[in-house]
């Protein structure tokens, strides 16, 4: 516990239940779920989850606070943020730090990636046999450089051979896939580019080596953000792998009524939500009601969520510390105002703060009688919309047969997080 006393903070009932819930146009006319039109996810043998929906493990943002708060407000499966294998292995403070799960975490789901199947499989065993980890997802989509031109993200599926073997050596590290192991899943892009598309052996290689799903960002490591997630080819997906491996649908999720539309268009077994839950965490609540058949109850307004923004702040330098926890929460404070009316001023101030006192003092200028706006629902949140003109890829990497193979020895620094893959932004609305 941090020398800041804790408010005794609860989350309020959103109290303002209107006949038709705040909805976009988009998604006027979409109903809730039917009984039994989706099943729970079933991660396995002790574990299905239910709503079939993940949090998207997220570099800087997945981190236990949060996670805490999305938990607290709904239900499904919350994913850590990608660590680096080495730093596990290898026993990195800050690694380890990240990697760590709080008491109410029942179920304890974590990322990693790598490219070397040894330091894989250790980085599994570890996870399995010393953190107590229930779930190992492995990160075969990142599509940044200084991931990929390592071999590791989304440069794995593009060599189908080396990711059958860390796959393998995963599986392997995590106890094998008999009762009492730990379930190991990917997630993966579409691929490299439109023209190295990588998914179908993907698909091959995770259901061949056992993993329990795989879950797809339907854009290429080229597009990074930019444009519409296809969501067509997650159907074709789901077409592909029929009965082999249950597949994940991801990408522009925004609205718990999106997940209903790419679950009922793709046929797709569970989605799983990154950006919309930005600043939003009660994006969980909406989307265990829908699935459960109820209207979801209307966004909270904005003094409701400056009470949650002010749990999340105080969680995070707990975590961390006030110089950290107030570091990250700059992007928060951007990310939970974002779109309403006169609140950018206030975020500039905010993109600046240093202490919880600051903050408050800033976040005291914002009315909070304020309804969360229409237009914010869809807002783009965390990365911009640029695309990146080639994926960095180790010397030979789609040749192995005729170039040497590259030393993936000398990949990120052991302890390595890396940036989100792209800083996100902090001051627009
Ligand atoms: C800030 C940020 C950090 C991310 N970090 C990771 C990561 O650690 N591992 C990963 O597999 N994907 C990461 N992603 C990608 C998301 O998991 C997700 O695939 C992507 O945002 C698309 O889903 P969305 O449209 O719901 O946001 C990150 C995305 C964002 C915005």
């Amino acid at each position: 516990m941090s020398s800041h006393s804790r408010r005794s903070v609860h989350f309020p009932p959103f109290a303002h239940n209107a006949p038709v819930p705040l909805r976009s146009e988009l998604n006027a006319e979409v109903p809730v779920a039917a009984e039994g039109e989706f099943r729970p996810l079933t991660l396995s043998d002790d574990i299905s989850v239910w709503p079939p929906v993940v949090l998207a493990p997220m570099a800087g943002v997945t981190n236990p606070p949060y996670r805490s708060l999305c938990r607290r407000m709904g239900a499904g499966l919350y994913v850590a943020e990608m660590l680096h294998a080495r730093g596990l292995t290898e026993q990195n403070a800050r690694t380890l730090h990240l990697a760590s799960f709080g008491p109410d975490e029942t179920v304890r789901s974590i990322q990693i990636f790598g490219a070397v199947p040894d330091e894989m499989e250790t980085a599994a065993r570890f996870l399995a046999e010393e953190l107590g980890a229930h779930h190992i997802d492995i990160n075969m989509g990142c599509p940044v450089r200084k991931i990929t031109s390592k071999g590791g993200g989304s440069a794995l599926p593009a060599r189908p051979d080396l990711m059958r073997k860390v796959l393998a050596a995963v599986v392997k590290g995590a106890g094998g896939t008999g009762t009492g192991s730990v379930p190991v899943t990917v997630k993966i892009r579409l691929g490299l580019d439109d023209d190295r598309i990588t998914w179908r052996d993907a698909v091959d290689v995770a259901a061949g080596e056992g993993a329990r799903w795989i879950g797809m960002h339907a854009r290429t490591s080229a597009q990074l953000y930019s444009g519409k997630a296809d969501w067509s080819a997650i159907a074709d997906m789901k077409d592909y792998a029929g009965d082999r491996i249950p597949v994940l649908g991801n990408g522009d999720i925004w609205e718990a009524f999106d997940a209903l539309r790419m679950m009922r268009e793709t046929g797709c077994d569970g989605v799983i939500i990154g950006r919309g839950c930005l600043g939003r965490p009660w994006l969980f609540r909406e989307l265990a009601q829908v699935f459960d058949g109820r209207e979801p109850d209307d966004p909270p307004h904005l003094g409701e969520i400056l009470v949650i923004l002010r749990e999340h702040a105080e969680l995070l330098v707990e975590f961390f510390d006030e110089t950290k926890g107030m570091l990250e929460m700059r992007k928060w404070c951007a990310w939970y105002t974002k779109g309403f009316a006169g609140s950018s001023t206030v975020r500039d101030g905010l993109a600046r703060v240093s202490t919880l006192d600051e903050m408050d003092s800033w976040l005291a200028h914002l009315d909070p009688s304020i309804p969360f706006p229409r237009s914010a629902l869809r807002v783009k949140r965390g990365k911009r919309g640029r695309s990146q003109d080639k994926v960095h890829l180790p010397h030979g990497w789609l040749t192995p047969e005729t170039c040497a193979a590259p030393d993936l020895t000398e990949g990120p620094e052991a302890g390595d997080v890396p940036e989100p893959c792209e800083t996100p932004e902090t001051a627009d609305s």
